[in-house]
């Protein structure tokens, strides 16, 4: 059984690693991955494989940036022509990035020429692969960020809906999917972080930045929401400088955040700040380190709201809503504004730390869960 595994961007090598390991384990199963291009940088990309273990991209689209509908549609264009090629009897996609719309649409709308030797898969998808989405179900109700579109168009198209948390299925079952199609199969990061928790315990990223076990934040930015506009980025570093008179940070910048931290006129600002360390975006296994060894967290990312909560590490996103509630709910979690940043920093310093518990089923064997649904699904 030929499985498209379509991974794209930083998040997404995360997500398609274990699951990948999982099925090269079993006689049935031949995964191919389908990098889009969407990331490119050594470090954005290629640097995920290799600290995952993975193989070289079988498939590599070389799409790079773009506006939303260019970056969509070459996706979409040069993935379809895979798909004539390949016929791939599944194509899963991970997550919410702009390839994973892209390859939900091309794969869902495409039609294989017939022929007597199709790969085995259900009937009444054989003259096309079987769409899985994996992180499905997940909504943070603003369709103002790009991310929720994506999320929104890939579970109305997809076959199987693989969903990280209880509250995913509740979403999907209120806007109408049948029950059938809804596998609460958990967390995969947590299978990747788990995966590779020796490594990680052994780098000593933290100590190069000359920083100390519990005794410095961690920030990543890149949502458009606060780095695209000159105003939010701008009080985003006042904040983030007063803050670092309390604790040293340090602060991988993600590109779409340098080059607005750049154009913008921010950078030397951020640079010339005694205790703000700027580096550059880092692999897997070197910021997990930084993760695991610092106090807390500020971010916008989604993955991360997660691996704090599964570490249970106090985690500042400054963003007005999430997607992953969860990790709100039972997680270490917080939302938090430009007003109340300072404030809750001053509590996690001062050591007021919320009680939290662990998601059900983030416990590093969603891969082997989700193996055996495709391994069911296509007896
Ligand atoms: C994308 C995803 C977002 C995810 C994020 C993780 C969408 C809509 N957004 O946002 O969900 O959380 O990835 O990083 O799919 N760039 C580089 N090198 C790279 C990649 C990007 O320099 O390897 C630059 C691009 O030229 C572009 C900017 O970074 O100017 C943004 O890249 P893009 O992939 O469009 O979106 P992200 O902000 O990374």
């Amino acid at each position: 059984m030929i499985i498209h595994l379509i991974a794209a961007a930083r998040p997404n090598f995360m997500k398609i690693a274990p699951l990948y390991h999982a099925l090269k384990k079993q006689a049935w199963a031949d995964p191919v991955i389908v990098h889009t291009g969407q990331h490119y940088d050594i470090n954005m990309s290629e640097s995920f494989f290799r600290d995952l273990e993975l193989p070289d991209p079988h498939i590599h689209l070389g799409i790079g940036s773009g506006s939303h509908a260019e970056q969509t549609g070459s996706v979409m264009i040069a993935y379809e022509k895979v798909l004539l090629k390949e016929m791939p009897a599944m194509v899963v996609v991970v997550g919410d990035v702009n390839s994973t719309m892209a390859c939900s649409i091309a794969a869902s709308k495409i039609s294989y020429p017939s022929s007597p030797d199709r790969p085995s898969c259900k009937p009444h998808h054989a003259n096309r692969p079987i769409v899985a989405h994996l992180e499905a179900g997940l909504r943070s109700n603003d369709r103002t960020m790009p991310e929720e579109i994506n999320r929104l168009v890939t579970d109305a198209l997809a076959d199987l809906l693989w969903t990280p948390s209880p509250d995913a299925v509740e979403n999907l079952l209120c806007e109408g999917v049948s029950r059938d199609k809804i596998n609460n199969v958990g967390n995969i990061m947590i299978d990747s972080l788990e995966m590779v928790r020796e490594k990680i315990e052994r780098a000593d990223a933290f100590t190069e930045f000359g920083l100390n076990t519990g005794h410095y934040g961690l920030i990543t930015l890149h949502r458009p929401s606060n780095v695209d506009s000159p105003e939010s980025l701008s009080t985003l570093c006042r904040m983030l400088i007063r803050a670092s008179k309390k604790t040293p940070f340090v602060f991988p910048v993600h590109p779409r955040t340098r080059k607005n931290l750049a154009t913008f006129g921010l950078f030397d600002t951020l640079l010339d700040a005694e205790k703000i360390i700027l580096a550059e975006p880092m692999n897997y296994i070197n910021f997990m380190n930084l993760v695991f060894n610092c106090k807390f967290v500020i971010t916008d990312s989604g993955g991360v709201q997660e691996e704090t909560t599964y570490l249970g590490l106090p985690c500042l996103t400054m963003r007005p809503n999430t997607e992953r509630p969860v990790t709100v709910d039972q997680g270490t979690n917080q939302l938090c504004t430009m007003e109340n940043l300072q404030g809750r920093i001053e509590k996690i310093v001062s050591g007021d730390i919320r009680p939290h518990s662990v998601p059900e089923l983030w416990d590093g064997h969603t891969a082997t869960r989700i193996v055996d649904a495709i391994h069911a699904f296509n007896q």
